[in-house]
């Protein structure tokens, strides 16, 4: 008897531990990718504790690391931080939280491209959570050191009113990370990092307080500068990410242009050099002519191409796209080409805009970009739900020069 019953009181502590863990827990990069790690969890609002225990994998001894935390606003959660530093590059690690039985993994990137370095990039993220969860699961196939997201993350702004039941922004922001959780996941047990941006559902209008603008965006992702989501990420000097607003919080012209004209002047002997945001400069269903798509031709398009992006990835309008290499908007072959279109978890739409002149392809599918890098070249293909891979391109190092795969066209 007491056997059986010792037997149900270690099931019920075994059970708790594990329960405890947290069920919102993802990572992201606000610093260096080779040597610094963010993770990110939520907690009840008692659960003050911000501390995660860490070693490198196959080390005996764990190591302590505390972190702060926010409110999320009229709810009964924190949103807990804690950054990781002075990590080894191209390296694995272990860490738990303090009392919790679950070990997670995560990896630092390499200091440079002495293996492929391969990332994910796509949009308009969940909006059915079946197509959302379906897409997942291809890009958490292809074993991703990281993935952008980018923009329209959850749809917390813009919804009919029939969908906003009490609490349904947060709750949605919460399944949109639990999801992220379960699924991104690499089949050896690493987590993959999430870099967000910043879309029009995720945010309401370009105000920063978090009770005039109920969307969370600003109290979930943590950025190198406190509520500004345009910023880059420099892996080693093989890689500059520059992630951008459309406008969604900050204007596009102004201080942020100057911003990126600084920003990719620094960066001119990187190897790659790719920008991703939210709304497309060379839309495939939205008017060429809109005022958003203007404003980022007028304003980025021109510094892009002085220094010699590999690629933009753009979103927003939830088909597939390639088009033509850009330059001073006509067909260059030393123009920048720009890949889209924002179709991670959403129905994708009727491409309008194939017959106009800057679109090489395009089509109505659900498509996230894998690209893969080496020291000779970049190859970005487009992934379908199915896992088929429906384009290919290559780029190459300290050149923005693009071939495509003409075979493997979609039209
Ligand atoms: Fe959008």
């Amino acid at each position: 008897m007491l056997r059986v019953t010792l037997f149900f009181l270690s099931l019920t502590f075994s059970w708790a531990a594990y329960a405890a863990s947290p069920s919102i827990l993802y990572l992201t990069w606000t610093d260096d990718p080779t040597t610094t790690m963010t993770i990110q969890w939520h907690s009840d609002k008692d659960d003050e504790k911000s501390e995660v225990l860490f070693r490198q994998a196959g080390k005996k001894e764990w190591k302590s690391k505390e972190g702060v935390f926010n409110a999320l606003h009229s709810t009964d959660y924190l949103a807990h931080t804690v950054e990781l530093d002075q990590l080894k590059p191209g390296t694995d690690y272990e860490f738990m939280f303090p009392g919790k039985k679950k070990t997670y993994k995560f990896r630092t990137m390499p200091e440079d491209l002495d293996r492929p370095v391969r990332f994910a990039i796509g949009g308009d993220a969940y909006y059915y959570l079946n197509i959302f969860r379906r897409m997942c699961a291809q890009v958490a196939a292809q074993d991703p050191d990281f993935v952008v997201v980018g923009g329209d993350i959850a749809y917390t702004n813009g919804r009919r009113s029939v969908f906003q039941t009490q609490n349904w922004e947060i709750n949605r922001w919460r399944t949109f990370l639990h999801e992220w959780k379960v699924q991104m996941v690499t089949k050896d047990g690493r987590l993959i990092p999430l870099l967000p941006v910043v879309g029009n559902h995720d945010v309401k209008g370009s105000q920063l307080d978090p009770f005039k603008n109920q969307m969370y965006f600003y109290e979930i992702f943590t950025f190198p500068k406190k509520n500004i989501p345009y910023r880059s990420l420099d892996f080693g000097s093989y890689l500059s990410l520059t992630l951008l607003d459309t406008g969604h919080t900050y204007p596009i012209n102004g201080k942020q242009t100057d911003w990126l004209a600084n920003t990719l002047a620094e960066r001119e002997n990187f190897s790659y050099k790719f920008a991703a945001y939210h709304v497309g400069a060379y839309p495939s269903v939205y008017p060429y002519a809109g005022a958003v798509p203007r404003k980022i031709r007028g304003n980025w398009c021109p510094i892009f191409e002085q220094y010699h992006l590999n690629g933009a990835f753009e979103h927003h309008s939830h088909t597939f796209k390639r088009t033509h290499p850009i330059k001073q908007e006509k067909v260059d072959p030393n123009g920048v080409v720009y890949f889209g279109d924002g179709s991670w978890g959403v129905s994708p739409r009727k491409v309008k805009n194939a017959d106009m002149w800057y679109m090489s392809t395009s089509a109505r599918e659900n498509a996230v970009f894998i690209i893969t890098l080496d020291e000779h070249m970049g190859a970005v293909e487009a992934l379908s739900i199915d896992g088929k891979v429906i384009d290919t391109a290559v780029t190459y190092p300290s050149s923005n020069l693009v071939s495509f795969d003409e075979s493997r066209l979609l039209r």
